[in-house]
């Protein structure tokens, strides 16, 4: 599988995978995303684009994957944990420190793939990752974790090795 970089115009052939994987708020969300999010890697088989992540720099040192998804017919051929495997070397180039995922608690293939890549849920009153810990305090509203959905979080790059992030770009249309 080849992944890249989607920009621009291409990021709507990335709809039919959202449509495939997400049913209703979800899929709003996850459509309305695609268009503004930083950051789209596509990994393409055959020219065909199989499954795409939507990653975003939260803030200086925070990564955020708001999504991940593979079309149907794809799954459980390790798409997905190659895509989060370029997202999270990605993140750790730009010194990223901790990278956080939210998952529907009852959906397994999702938790399994965070987990299968070192993440772990975030246990309530954790000291915040400033502080050794992988509490998100103060980042929460800007994941936009809802009732339902835990938040996990991996540590990538020691602390205090983060530097200046290129800001996002403009909102696309
Ligand atoms: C979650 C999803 C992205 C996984 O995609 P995938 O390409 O099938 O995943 P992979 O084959 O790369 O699997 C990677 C790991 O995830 C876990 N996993 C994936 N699917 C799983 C399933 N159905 N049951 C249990 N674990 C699963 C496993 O740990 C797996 O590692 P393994 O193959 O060594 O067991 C896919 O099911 C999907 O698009 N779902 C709908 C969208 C969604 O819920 N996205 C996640 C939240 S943003």
């Amino acid at each position: 599988m080849e992944i890249r970089d989607v920009e621009g115009p291409a990021r709507e052939e990335a709809v039919p995978v959202l449509i495939d994987s997400f049913v209703g708020i979800y899929r709003w969300h996850a459509k309305r995303t695609l268009r503004r999010v930083s950051h789209v890697r596509g990994g393409y088989e055959n020219g065909e684009l199989v499954g795409v992540s939507l990653l975003e720099d939260l803030a200086p040192g925070v990564g955020y994957v708001y999504y991940v998804a593979v079309l149907r017919a794809h799954r459980r051929r390790g798409v997905a944990g190659t895509l989060l495997d370029d997202a999270l070397a990605r993140f750790r180039a730009r010194r990223t420190e901790i990278v956080y995922a939210a998952a529907e608690e009852d959906n397994l293939p999702s938790v399994r793939l965070f987990e299968s890549r070192g993440f772990r849920e975030i246990v309530r009153d954790e000291p915040s990752w400033k502080e050794g810990g992988l509490g998100a305090w103060g980042l929460r509203s800007k994941m936009m974790v809802v009732s339902g959905e835990i938040l996990l979080g991996l540590r990538l790059n020691p602390p205090g090795t983060s530097v200046e992030l290129v800001p996002a770009r403009a909102v696309r249309p």
